[in-house]
């Protein structure tokens, strides 16, 4: 079985251009990622699955946008000025910085082989709340009235927006609303490629529900959003629910449980279930002095209503999809790395090769190329042997290779080349366009 390490996934993903290291010419900003061309495919068909399991096919969930800039009213009434800290325990001596619930696994700056505290010189000060929220400034003053936070998280601008697309898509409870972009958290030890960084991509739905029948709609959404991993293709044993424990629950939490996958560093959250309860709508009821209160016209009832909110990462995601799609084998006698991607997530779905640069094969290959690419995403190639041009399409993960060859001049037929089995066969070019489109789209397993 292939042994998968952050070290090959960091390395395909650079030499492939699916990710660089953010200003990687001035030395790289430590633990920030740019998307290469590759890398932004993916992360968008990932994103693309996410919306569409969340909100286009689904008439009780509305879609929202909002600025990354927020009253800072917003980040009192939620809690986070106060309570959105993590403990923090500087080195006087190295000016290292750790987390204090974390020093079991840390490493002394200097003697990487010790624990903090544990080598001669360590001075340790004591643990300090330290706030994640990143600060700027809005306008020209920098000043503390002028103080804005860059949000950390997408769901306080579904809160505040509640009353407005209540009243403006004519929705009742149950109902969610959905939102999917980027959030900033001043993390002590971020680290571990995509899987924690400082400025990262958020998928999260709030799902407003009555009071008493929030229960229901956790189990219900803890299982539903488990099965959106399985069903893009991961590995049911890479895949598990842990619930939180009691002392592990965010500030406004009843409940939590953690869609876990088993990475190279271990079982970590890939999503988190939380039962928000009333907490965030009552807060800024009382903060910004509106009513949040749904009234319900069949009970003619007002309430808060409770809030499950399923919370996934973008970025983290994208590293579980390309971690569990890692495979290397021998093929034709060579050892090849493949990404076994779910073919929805597969950057490139087809690629089209002429098996020689001759017989007018080059431009057939282009025109055929050129008509699939209204459907599909589509990668030319012409460089090189057959075979090194189906490894590099395999590398990237692309589930089907089309090669034209002498006999296509002939009878308009081409050969199918299918990632995972290697197997080919040949068909017309007419078929080409409805026999992709039904292969793309059922359902597919590892
Ligand atoms: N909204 C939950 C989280 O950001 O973790």
């Amino acid at each position: 079985m292939t042994e998968v390490t952050m070290d090959k996934i960091v390395n395909l993903a650079k030499r492939r251009g699916f990710t660089f290291q953010s200003s990687e010419i001035y030395g790289g900003l430590s633990s920030c990622w740019d998307y290469g061309p590759l890398g932004i495919a993916l992360k968008r068909n990932v994103k693309d699955a996410w919306w569409r399991s969340m909100v286009e096919s689904r008439d009780d969930i509305e879609g929202i946008d909002c600025s990354i800039l927020m009253h800072p009213r917003v980040w009192e009434a939620s809690g986070h000025l106060e309570g959105f800290t993590d403990p923090l325990i500087d080195c006087r001596t190295c000016k290292a910085r750790f987390r204090a619930d974390q020093m079991e696994q840390a490493q002394c700056a200097k003697k990487p082989s010790k624990r903090p505290g544990e080598h001669d010189d360590c001075d340790l000060t004591e643990a300090r709340q330290f706030n994640l929220m990143f600060k700027t400034f809005m306008g020209p003053v920098e000043e503390s009235a002028s103080t804005v936070y860059m949000r950390p998280e997408t769901a306080q601008g579904i809160f505040v927006n509640f009353q407005n697309v209540l009243t403006t898509s004519r929705q009742k409870i149950p109902f969610g609303i959905a939102q999917m972009g980027k959030s900033f958290r001043n993390e002590i030890t971020p680290g571990n490629f995509l899987f924690r960084t400082r400025e990262f991509e958020q998928m999260e739905m709030e799902f407003f529900v009555k009071p008493g029948e929030d229960e229901t709609w956790y189990e219900y959404w803890s299982k539903a959003r488990l099965e959106w991993y399985r069903g893009l293709g991961i590995r049911d044993e890479n895949l598990r629910l842990r619930p939180h424990d009691e002392d592990e629950l965010a500030h406004y939490a009843k409940a939590c449980v953690d869609v876990e996958y088993k990475f190279p560093i271990g079982w970590s959250e890939l999503e988190g279930i939380a039962n928000r309860t009333d907490f965030d709508l009552r807060r800024h009821s009382e903060y910004s002095g509106k009513d949040l209160r749904f009234f319900d016209e069949a009970s003619r009832e007002r309430y808060y209503p409770y809030v499950i909110e399923p919370a996934a990462g973008a970025d983290r995601a994208t590293l579980a999809f390309l971690v569990d799609a890692f495979d290397e084998d021998e093929a034709e006698g060579e050892s090849r790395a493949v990404l076994r991607f779910h073919p929805a997530l597969s950057p490139i779905k087809v690629a089209v090769f002429p098996l020689m640069k001759k017989e007018g094969q080059p431009e057939r290959a282009e025109k055929i190329a050129a008509e699939l690419r209204r459907h599909f995403t589509v990668d030319y190639d012409q460089a090189g042997s057959i075979g090194r041009r189906y490894r590099r399409q395999d590398e990237i993960g692309t589930p089907f290779g089309l090669t034209i060859d002498h006999q296509t001049a002939t009878d308009d037929t081409v050969t199918l080349r299918d990632r995972d089995s290697m197997q080919q066969e040949r068909l017309p070019i007419a078929a080409l366009v409805p026999e992709l489109t039904s292969r793309l789209s059922k359902p597919w397993k590892r």
